[in-house]
């Protein structure tokens, strides 16, 4: 039985996308078996991060209003064979069955080991179907104040709207400005959003450069895939310490 993990934030540009992506390259290289959907309608942008824009004919909505089967509407990773997709739909006035949305994500856990759904920013209708399937979910801010707030009004807002598993990540860290004092510092921002840390990604621009090219970012060599692989093993319930960049 696998876990349906929603990535939510309040403000918009933070990560949720990025985090997402990469979470999906981590666990299926680590051999567990991923279908990452985007829930981002209007603006999905997951397709390009994952390196399978246009690989796939249909979207969510094709399979939620029965236009394809489900298997037709799954996308299937070049490298990594156990990774799934299912794109959104770029129609931004789609309305979505919330119920057949929940029933599609709770049948996808019992074939995938991780269900990742890629929400829109906001609380509005979007990030309401999102949550509505979730089963887990992660609040993704940045250190900077506005985002913190953000995020403390939508973990506040889950809290009221479903029960569920939910954890913070904190995106876009720069340590010798959180130093200086421009941007809240990690207790600051777990203070104000009051939900556990499950981690911490460096600011690092080789997650622009290999966002744009939908590739996976090299797993040796880079300090944010190591924050990306020890957020996939928290999940996996392994304790991992916070990732080196920051200790040192
Ligand atoms: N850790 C990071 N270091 C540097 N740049 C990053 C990092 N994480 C994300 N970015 C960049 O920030 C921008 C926004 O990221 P992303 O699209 O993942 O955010 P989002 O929360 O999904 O946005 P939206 O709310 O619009 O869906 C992108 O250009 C992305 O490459
Ligand atoms: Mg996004």
């Amino acid at each position: 039985m696998g876990t349906v993990i929603s990535i939510v934030s309040g403000k918009g540009g933070v990560g949720k996308t990025t985090l997402c992506a990469n979470l999906a390259f981590s666990l299926a290289l680590e051999g567990r078996s991923v279908i990452a959907i985007d829930g981002d309608m209007g603006l999905r942008n997951l397709d390009i991060l994952l390196g399978l824009e246009s690989k796939a004919p249909y979207d969510l909505l094709d399979i939620l209003d029965g236009r394809c089967s489900v298997g037709q509407g799954i996308a299937v990773h070049d490298t990594l064979p156990s990774l799934h997709f299912i794109p959104g739909s770029e129609d931004y006035t789609a309305k979505i069955d919330r119920r057949a949305f929940r029933r599609l994500c709770r049948w996808l856990g019992n074939h995938y080991d991780y269900v990742l759904i890629d929400a829109p920013a906001g609380v509005g209708e979007g990030f309401r179907d999102v949550l509505f399937c979730a089963q887990r979910c992660i609040v993704v801010s940045t250190p900077d104040l506005t985002a913190v707030r953000d995020a403390g009004r939508t973990a506040a807002i889950i809290a009221g709207l479903r029960q569920m598993r939910t954890e913070l990540v904190i995106n876009k860290v720069r340590k010798q400005m959180i130093k200086k004092g421009y941007l809240q510092n990690v207790d600051q921002v777990m203070d104000s959003v009051s939900l556990p840390l499950l981690g911490l990604v460096p600011h690092d621009d080789e997650i622009v450069i290999f966002s744009n090219r939908g590739g996976i970012l090299p797993q040796n060599r880079s300090v944010a895939a190591q924050a990306f692989k020890n957020i996939a093993r928290r999940l996996e319930g392994e304790d991992v310490p916070l990732a080196s960049f920051w200790r040192k």
